[in-house]
């Protein structure tokens, strides 16, 4: 099968890369060589390569950042997002989308499920929301996972953040009271290709909307010290920060984010037998990668 990859430079569009099985035909197209709000470049290689799968992991993720420019937000989030998914009707074929737990308000107490609300609080969210509206608009083959908190060694990311900030720090400041599950970037790109191979398999998909987030939840902090924890028992670093413990309010940020936006990911598992990651075995790959590439460290 032909699979073409958007986005194919960023977290995810890189593991998607790195982890294509065997026998797929893989394209895959950074920034530079589609630029996903360009509506002729998308019909351009569409007809040149002929695909037979999309996956776009190609997204405008500069949350804060959104809140200034929402309309450069929305040309990739909503805007490209058609063009592909319309695109992708025209031959007749899937298109697999991520979207994100910043689509939720994040006030509830029990994990959100796909047909939960959406009620997102930023630019980001809002215009990830649309781009979800606009893709099942234009195109009936689409599965849109939702994930959140996604972290790899390829790529900026949080647990980079903290790796970074702990080479000059020795006590740091981590909000506690937001919720969420860490995702790997591999892991996504696994479920992924699952999804693909099922659909490689029997020409159908059950269509729709899904979740696939790391597990246990936890706290931004929590993470913060699985991550020193992690990478001091490896020797990545040689000692742990000291990570204090800081509400939001004690953390000013340009755009609000979900308190606790613990996605239901029990749909996917049935309909593609993927079981969400468990988030520590991910981050001790990641750290065990990074310990054996200091070059991606940064
Ligand atoms: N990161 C997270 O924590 C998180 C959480 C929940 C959901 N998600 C979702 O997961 C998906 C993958 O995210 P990620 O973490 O892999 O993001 P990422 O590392 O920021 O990668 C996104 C990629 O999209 C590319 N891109 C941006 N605008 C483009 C355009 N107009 N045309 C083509 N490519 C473009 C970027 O290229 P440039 O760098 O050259 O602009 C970048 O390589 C996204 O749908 C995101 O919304 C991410």
């Amino acid at each position: 099968m032909k699979v073409l990859v958007t986005g194919s430079a960023g977290q995810v569009g890189y593991e998607v890369l790195r982890t294509a099985p065997l026998g797929m035909e893989v394209i895959g197209l950074d920034s530079q060589a589609l630029d996903i709000t360009d509506a002729d470049a998308v019909a351009k290689v569409f007809a040149e390569v002929m695909p037979q799968a999309v996956i776009n992991a190609a997204a405008y993720t500069a949350v804060d950042k959104a809140e200034a420019e929402p309309e450069r937000a929305y040309a990739v989030n909503q805007s490209a997002v058609a063009h592909l998914g319309l695109a992708c009707e025209r031959l007749g074929i899937p298109m697999l989308h991520l979207s994100t737990d910043y689509v939720f308000a994040g006030d509830a107490c029990a994990p959100y499920a796909p047909e939960a609300i959406c009620t997102p609080s930023g630019v980001y969210g809002a215009s990830k929301l649309a781009g979800e509206h606009s893709l099942a608009q234009v195109c009936s083959r689409h599965v849109i996972v939702r994930t959140s908190w996604v972290f790899g060694a390829h790529g900026q990311n949080f647990v980079k953040t903290m790796l970074r900030l702990a080479q000059t720090r020795n006590q740091l400041s981590v909000v506690a009271d937001q919720v969420g599950g860490p995702t790997s970037a591999a892991g996504i790109a696994t479920m992924l290709w699952q999804v693909l191979l099922q659909y490689q398999a029997r020409g159908d998909l059950p269509w729709g909307t899904y979740h696939f987030s790391g597990a246990p939840a936890c706290t931004w902090h929590a993470f913060a010290q699985a991550i020193f924890a992690q990478a001091v028992a490896i020797g990545l670093l040689a000692q742990a920060p000291v990570v204090s413990p800081i509400s939001t309010a004690e953390y000013p940020t340009p755009a609000r984010r979900p308190a606790w936006s613990v996605l239901d990911c029990s749909s996917l598992e049935q309909a593609f037998a993927v079981r969400p990651d468990d988030w520590q075995s991910a981050l001790k790959a990641v750290l065990s990668e990074l310990a054996g590439a200091p070059d991606a460290r940064g």
